[in-house]
């Protein structure tokens, strides 16, 4: 569900027309429906309304302050995982108390910053982490909320870079181990033992995974429990997929239905840590045909963004669909071609053998889904200036990220004469 639709002939985002963004501001841009993110939140949080829960908002997926002040505005919390998003998270109003902090490579002088803005708690990753931990908080005289982050060992069942409660992936403490870490834990002067922690993987389209992952953190906290060791936190991280092309992703209510149950019998508070689902289908990335040609193997659109504003189809091989902002152009004749970027890598697309509708020079395109993990992993390769970002609310729109300039891609770097 989102609001980009057709009206009169173009593509609007709620009640703006994208051409007239394009018209205003230049090409490539992200543009964000409010009305879609304010749905999505809402959607996620009243379907977990039977127990006691908090939404923190996965800042990675997507960090823009207008956007991240919408979603803190709405009540939302937010999941960071570094001290940028820590920093973002706190300009854009979030209160600490429900911000989480997970990473498996969290600096003394991130942890420092995190303790003295006096985070909820730390998704502790490690051993070494929890004794940097302990010492930066004593330092400081404070103590550090710690959930440890378990890693379940269970299959998410998606692209292998985006799995994460793997045993082979590097994040968290196996399961099996996790009981003797709590322990050193709750002997530790400066730490409070306060939670646990899991996140399977990204861009799960089932509810099998979530439903196992759940059975075993649950059978664990028993253990915990038995060990005299309560906690207060359940984090269950993110996850939850949205549809790019043809998949069928569980809405949250069924996800609710399957695991609100189990969650119940724990008198805790539940962690969500949810990102696409909330920002994917609320954003657009819009780019403009600046040629069009004909190989012999194949027809190229050429356009103004490139991998270094959408990289999720060249790191992941993933599908981002794409539709004209003028209605006619889906009515001419269809053919194959790869879209691409004007970076000089043969990695840069953002669709590879598509079958599209002839755009011509000057067309507009809108690369949808692209609000979650789109202006975020953007870069500046090829020295391109990273895109504009919109926020459309209602009628009007809202550039809550200006283009970057020339001088902001030389900002900081100096002769060394
Ligand atoms: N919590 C933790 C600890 C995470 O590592 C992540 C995502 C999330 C929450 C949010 O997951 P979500 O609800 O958005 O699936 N760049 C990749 C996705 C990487 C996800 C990394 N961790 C992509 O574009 O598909």
């Amino acid at each position: 569900m989102h609001h980009f639709n057709y009206q009169h002939g173009k593509m609007f985002c709620e009640n703006v027309p994208l051409d007239k963004i394009a018209a205003e501001i230049g090409t490539p841009f992200y543009c964000y429906s409010n009305e879609t993110l304010m749905r999505h939140y809402k959607v996620f949080d009243d379907a977990f309304a039977d127990v006691d829960h908090l939404v923190c908002f996965a800042v990675k997926a997507n960090s823009n302050l207008g956007l991240l002040r919408e979603l803190v505005k709405a009540g939302a919390g937010c999941d960071i995982v570094s001290g940028g998003e820590l920093f973002r998270a706190l300009k854009a109003g979030c209160d600490p108390k429900k911000i989480v902090y997970a990473g498996v490579g969290k600096t003394e002088e991130e942890i420092e910053y995190a303790l003295n803005s006096n985070v909820l708690m730390f998704n502790v990753e490690s051993t070494q982490e929890l004794f940097a931990l302990d010492t930066v908080a004593g330092r400081l005289r404070k103590k550090a909320g710690v959930a440890l982050r378990v890693n379940p060992d269970v299959d998410p069942m998606t692209h292998p870079y985006i799995s994460t409660g793997l045993k082979k992936n590097k994040f968290g403490i196996a399961i099996e181990k996790a009981l003797e870490e709590y322990k050193l834990a709750a002997g530790l002067k400066n730490i409070e033992v306060i939670g646990i922690h899991q996140h399977i993987g990204s861009q799960i389209t089932q509810v099998t995974p979530f439903v196992d992952a759940v059975e075993k953190l649950l059978a664990f906290v028993d253990q915990l429990n038995e060990a005299g060791i309560k906690i207060k936190y359940i984090d269950i991280g993110g996850g939850l997929g949205i549809p790019y092309k043809d998949e069928s992703p569980p809405a949250p209510v069924e996800l609710a239905k399957e695991i609100v149950p189990m969650l119940k019998k724990h008198n805790c508070t539940i962690v969500f840590e949810p990102g696409r689902l909330i920002v994917g289908n609320a954003g657009v990335l819009v780019t403009k045909v600046l040629y069009t040609k004909r190989t012999e193997a194949k027809g190229f659109y050429i356009v103004d963004a490139g991998m270094n504003d959408l990289v999720r189809p060249t790191l992941y091989q993933a599908h981002q669909a794409i539709q004209p902002v003028l209605e006619e152009v889906s009515k001419r004749s269809k053919s194959e071609v790869d879209v691409v970027g004007p970076i000089c890598e043969t990695g840069d697309f953002l669709a590879k053998d598509r079958i599209l509708p002839e755009f011509k020079k000057g067309d507009l395109m809108a690369v949808m889904s692209a609000g979650a993990y789109g202006f975020t992993m953007s870069s500046n390769y090829n020295s391109r200036r990273r895109a504009a970002e919109v926020l459309v609310k209602g009628d009007r729109y809202h550039v809550v990220r200006d283009r970057e300039t020339w001088d902001d891609l030389v900002r900081g770097e100096r002769f060394a004469e």
